[in-house]
């Protein structure tokens, strides 16, 4: 017998929504079995009857999400629609009525998260969103709850996996961004239109939504600063590689300068041996450094149909056991107990670089471009140039030291203005893990 029957209302029955219907069919009584909760699925809500799926002659479909929301068999609403607009408002509507809400939004999140916390708790229920970041990984859960006691000093990761699978690509098989690309879309990992992928927007929502949570402060997307994949040469994953390096699209958030939190997502050289350049394809892995805790690393596949539904349903019985909303009341890390976080302007960002440049293969030019670099105070680490064929520029690529970022886009100005080197000097950032976690 159970103890208790939930209701469900799912708004949105596509890759995610129809992951959740499978396994609330499929391992009804598991779950019920671990949970003594008997979830019902009371509607299921798709935008027309060309959105059923298959199954739908037992399913009880509908095309009604205000009916499904306000229907008092609905105790619990599910929204698997995405985007910022009808999402929000159907949201809003389900809190308004005092239901817990559980999504996957990671864009409406991370655009209106602390309105939206507000709104729940101004009519006592609560919101979960373990699937918005890391897909099945449960990272916000372990952020939130697990790491209680640390004080969180930096979260990066790879939280896009198309961007992931794309890099992969170019790096295992030589390929171009657009070679890679197809694939991914052949595959099934990239969109039609991969914009919100490859521009590092999605890696932003997600980061967005983390960092907050990892530095109890109210950061959105327009906080981060962003450069996608959608610009990585060829060359520069062989340069990397030649180096011990593999290029990786990270979200990264840490402390920096006291009070100030660097929030950042680019293209970054991590070295070969460090744990990260080993997530292959459309995997994700998310590495934390707490005080206590040290190093740890959440690894798995960040998004797909049951990955993300294993989140979904994760997140329903945390609702159903009535654990969110004590959780909700009582943690004060939610984007709306929380004050604006302290962002720290990009110029001001300490790293290493990469430089790729075009230069003429003439006495002095090296000598200009290190005077360049010298006289911002930036350190070199290493150099490397192969010899010329045939051509009249040759790539001559750079690392450094630790240096500012606005100290780096100054002597890329300068050089960029030599008459002896040609196109735009390509720039990445690498990132040194430390040693106990990157193996180094
Ligand atoms: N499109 C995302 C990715 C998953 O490729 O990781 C959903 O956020």
């Amino acid at each position: 017998m159970p103890d208790k029957t939930v209701g469900v209302a799912i708004l949105g029955c596509g890759t995610v929504g129809g992951g959740v219907v499978n396994i609330l069919r499929d391992n009804h009584d598991m779950l019920l079995g671990r949970t003594g909760i008997d979830f019902q699925l009371r509607h299921v809500v798709v935008k027309d009857r060309s959105e059923y799926p298959p199954n739908a002659a037992e399913l009880p479909m509908s095309t009604d999400a205000n009916a499904a929301i306000d229907d008092p068999a609905s105790e619990v609403v599910l929204e698997l629609i995405g985007g910022t607009t009808i999402a929000g408002t159907l949201i809003e509507r389900a809190l308004g009525l005092g239901k817990p809400v559980v999504t996957a939004n990671k864009s409406l999140l991370a655009l209106r998260g602390p309105e939206l916390f507000a709104l729940a708790r101004q009519h006592d229920t609560c919101i979960a969103f373990e699937a918005s970041v890391g897909g099945g990984i449960p990272i916000i859960d372990a952020v939130l709850r697990g790491l209680v006691a640390n004080r969180i000093d930096a979260i990066l990761g790879i939280v896009n996996g198309t961007c992931n699978f794309i890099l992969t690509q170019m790096t295992a098989k030589g390929w171009t961004y657009d070679q890679a690309l197809k694939e991914a879309q052949k595959q099934g990992f990239a969109e039609a239109n991969p914009t919100l992928d490859v521009s590092g927007r999605d890696a932003a929502q997600k980061l967005a939504i983390l960092s907050g949570l990892a530095f109890n402060a109210r950061v959105v997307e327009s906080d981060i600063h962003v450069e996608g994949i959608d610009k990585v040469e060829g060359a520069d994953i062989q340069f990397a590689k030649e180096m011990g390096y593999v290029i990786k699209l990270l979200a990264i958030a840490e402390r920096a300068n006291g009070d100030w939190i660097s929030l950042r997502v680019h293209p970054t050289l991590v070295h070969k041996d460090d744990v990260l350049a080993d997530v292959g394809g459309p995997f994700n892995a998310i590495s934390v450094f707490g005080h206590a805790l040290g190093h740890a690393l959440w690894y798995g596949r960040g998004a797909g149909r049951t990955p993300t539904a294993s989140a979904v349903v994760s997140d329903l019985v945390g609702v159903g056991m009535g654990t969110t909303a004590l959780s909700f009341r009582q943690l004060r890390t939610l984007p709306d107990m929380t004050s604006k976080a302290n962002v720290l302007p990009f110029q001001e960002l300490q790293s290493r670089y990469y430089i790729r440049l075009a230069a003429m293969d003439q006495p002095g030019v090296l000598a200009q471009i290190t005077a360049a670099l010298g006289r911002q105070g930036i350190s070199l680490s290493s150099i490397l140039q192969h010899e010329a064929v045939g051509t009249e520029h040759v790539p001559v690529v750079i690392t450094t030291h630790v240096a500012r970022e606005g100290a780096m886009q100054a002597a890329l100005k300068e050089i960029d203005g030599l008459p002896t080197t040609a196109s735009r000097t390509v720039c990445l950032r690498i990132v040194d893990q430390p040693k106990e976690f990157g193996g180094r």
